[in-house]
């Protein structure tokens, strides 16, 4: 069975993320069938897509014409029964190995011998979650970006088990939907959430060591960095519960390299209830009338802090590659794409140059004594060998 586009496309768990891949499904012209064990939460998504194409509509996106035959080819479903004519299940559903190990125990009895089943999972294995099923080639990791109709970026994630066919059949049909995929490696984080680790790690770091506070890191990122956002308010925003999730499961599956350490800041405002924008405050406060505290606009010192986390971010982005997570390529379109980083990371050192990048890993490295700032062999190859990364 070739996936195209005629194939039903079924989409379970209806939060953030499953809501925003129906959308994309039906806008791409595919009959969606969503469901959730939560019947409100299907009930709120319907309500929440009617109100976003109510929205593109009044911007002059769509006509409501287009819109209705949109909704219209959406199945809200009470059950996974109808789900036997899917030739696609994508599963948004929570975060937790054995819940979805079980909801895809559950499935593979109801789907068709040949429909591929994937996992939006954002940091668990794919290969353990494939493991429940009979046929385990036609299991993938599809990994949206939130908000999922906006973000340009999917990994596409093959776990060990899965077959060739069915990686190329889903990053064509994912192109197909004007997506831009990468393909990346059953790992922990896959490249996005693996190689972002230290934008808000070393910034955190730097903070609790007083070299500068939130707001003076936030303005040198985004001033000097050129980022969208700097390192604490994209988190309060994100949410501090979710990054340092994401944060300490990377870590731990790493098994526990420092170089992904978690930062005991953000775990206490964790911990406190200080997720940011929606508990209304976490490294800033978002009270009506809250003032945001000003940064210390020192161009020099902007640059120090600057300097350290792309050298962090370089490194990560240079292991990536050395570990095979995915091609030099596709690193560097993830980060574009996936985060909105200004340029690729290993462009960028190409153009910083490889031996002052590694000169400030080693000078940190030599300072700290410790293994966080190890550099990258990659990098070391490369500046031994006087080459830049190259595509
Ligand atoms: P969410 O918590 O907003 O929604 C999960 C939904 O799944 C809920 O409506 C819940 O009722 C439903 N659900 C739970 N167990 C179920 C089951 N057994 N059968 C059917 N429905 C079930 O979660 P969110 O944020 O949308 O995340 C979903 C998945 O996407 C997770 O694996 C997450 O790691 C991943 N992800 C999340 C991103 C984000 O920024 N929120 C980004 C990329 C991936």
């Amino acid at each position: 069975m070739k996936l195209n586009k005629h194939s039903v496309i079924g989409v379970v768990g209806t939060g953030t993320m499953g809501t925003g891949i129906a959308q994309v499904a039906a806008t791409a012209g595919h009959s969606v069938l969503v469901y959730d064990k939560n019947n409100d939460a299907l009930l709120r998504a319907r309500h929440s897509l009617i109100k976003i194409f109510n929205r593109l509509i009044e911007k002059g996106k769509y006509s409501q014409g287009e819109v209705d035959s949109i909704l219209h080819r959406i199945q809200w479903v009470d059950g996974l029964g109808r789900f036997e004519s899917c030739d696609l299940v994508i599963e948004a559903i929570v975060e937790d190995i054995e819940v979805k190990k079980q909801f895809f125990h559950q499935l593979k009895s109801v789907t068709h011998d040949d429909c591929i089943l994937a996992t939006n999972t954002s940091s668990l294995s794919v290969a353990s979650i494939a493991s429940v099923l009979k046929f385990k080639h036609r299991m993938i990791g599809i990994h949206f970006f939130n908000p999922a109709a906006l973000m340009p970026l999917v990994e596409i994630v093959p776990a060990l088990t899965t077959g060739d066919e069915v990686v190329k059949q889903v990053s064509e049909l994912i192109k197909s939907w004007g997506k831009t995929t990468v393909v990346a490696k059953d790992t922990p984080g896959f490249i996005v959430n693996r190689i972002a680790r230290p934008f808000y790690g070393e910034a955190f770091k730097m903070y609790e060591e007083g070299v500068a506070d939130p707001a003076t890191i936030d303005w040198a990122m985004r001033e000097i960095g050129g980022f969208k956002m700097g390192p604490f308010e994209l988190t309060d925003l994100i949410g501090q519960d979710i990054n340092y999730t994401v944060s300490e499961t990377v870590w731990r599956e790493l098994y526990y390299d420092p170089r992904y350490k978690p930062s005991i800041t953000q775990k206490r405002l964790m911990e406190a209830g200080l997720f940011g924008q929606k508990t209304g405050k976490g490294f800033y406060d978002y009270a009506d009338g809250a003032v945001k505290p000003e940064p210390k606009k020192d161009k020099e010192l902007g640059k120090q802090i600057v300097n350290r986390i792309l050298a962090m971010l370089i490194n990560e982005a240079a292991d990536a590659a050395f570990l095979n997570i995915a091609s030099k390529k596709d690193i560097d379109t993830a980060m574009t794409k996936g985060v909105n980083y200004p340029k690729g990371l290993l462009k960028w050192a190409n153009e910083i140059g490889l031996e002052v990048v590694l000169e400030r890993l080693e000078k940190l490295y030599k300072e700290y004594n410790d293994d966080r700032y190890r550099p990258s062999v990659l990098l070391k190859r490369n500046v031994q060998e006087k080459t830049d990364f190259y595509y």
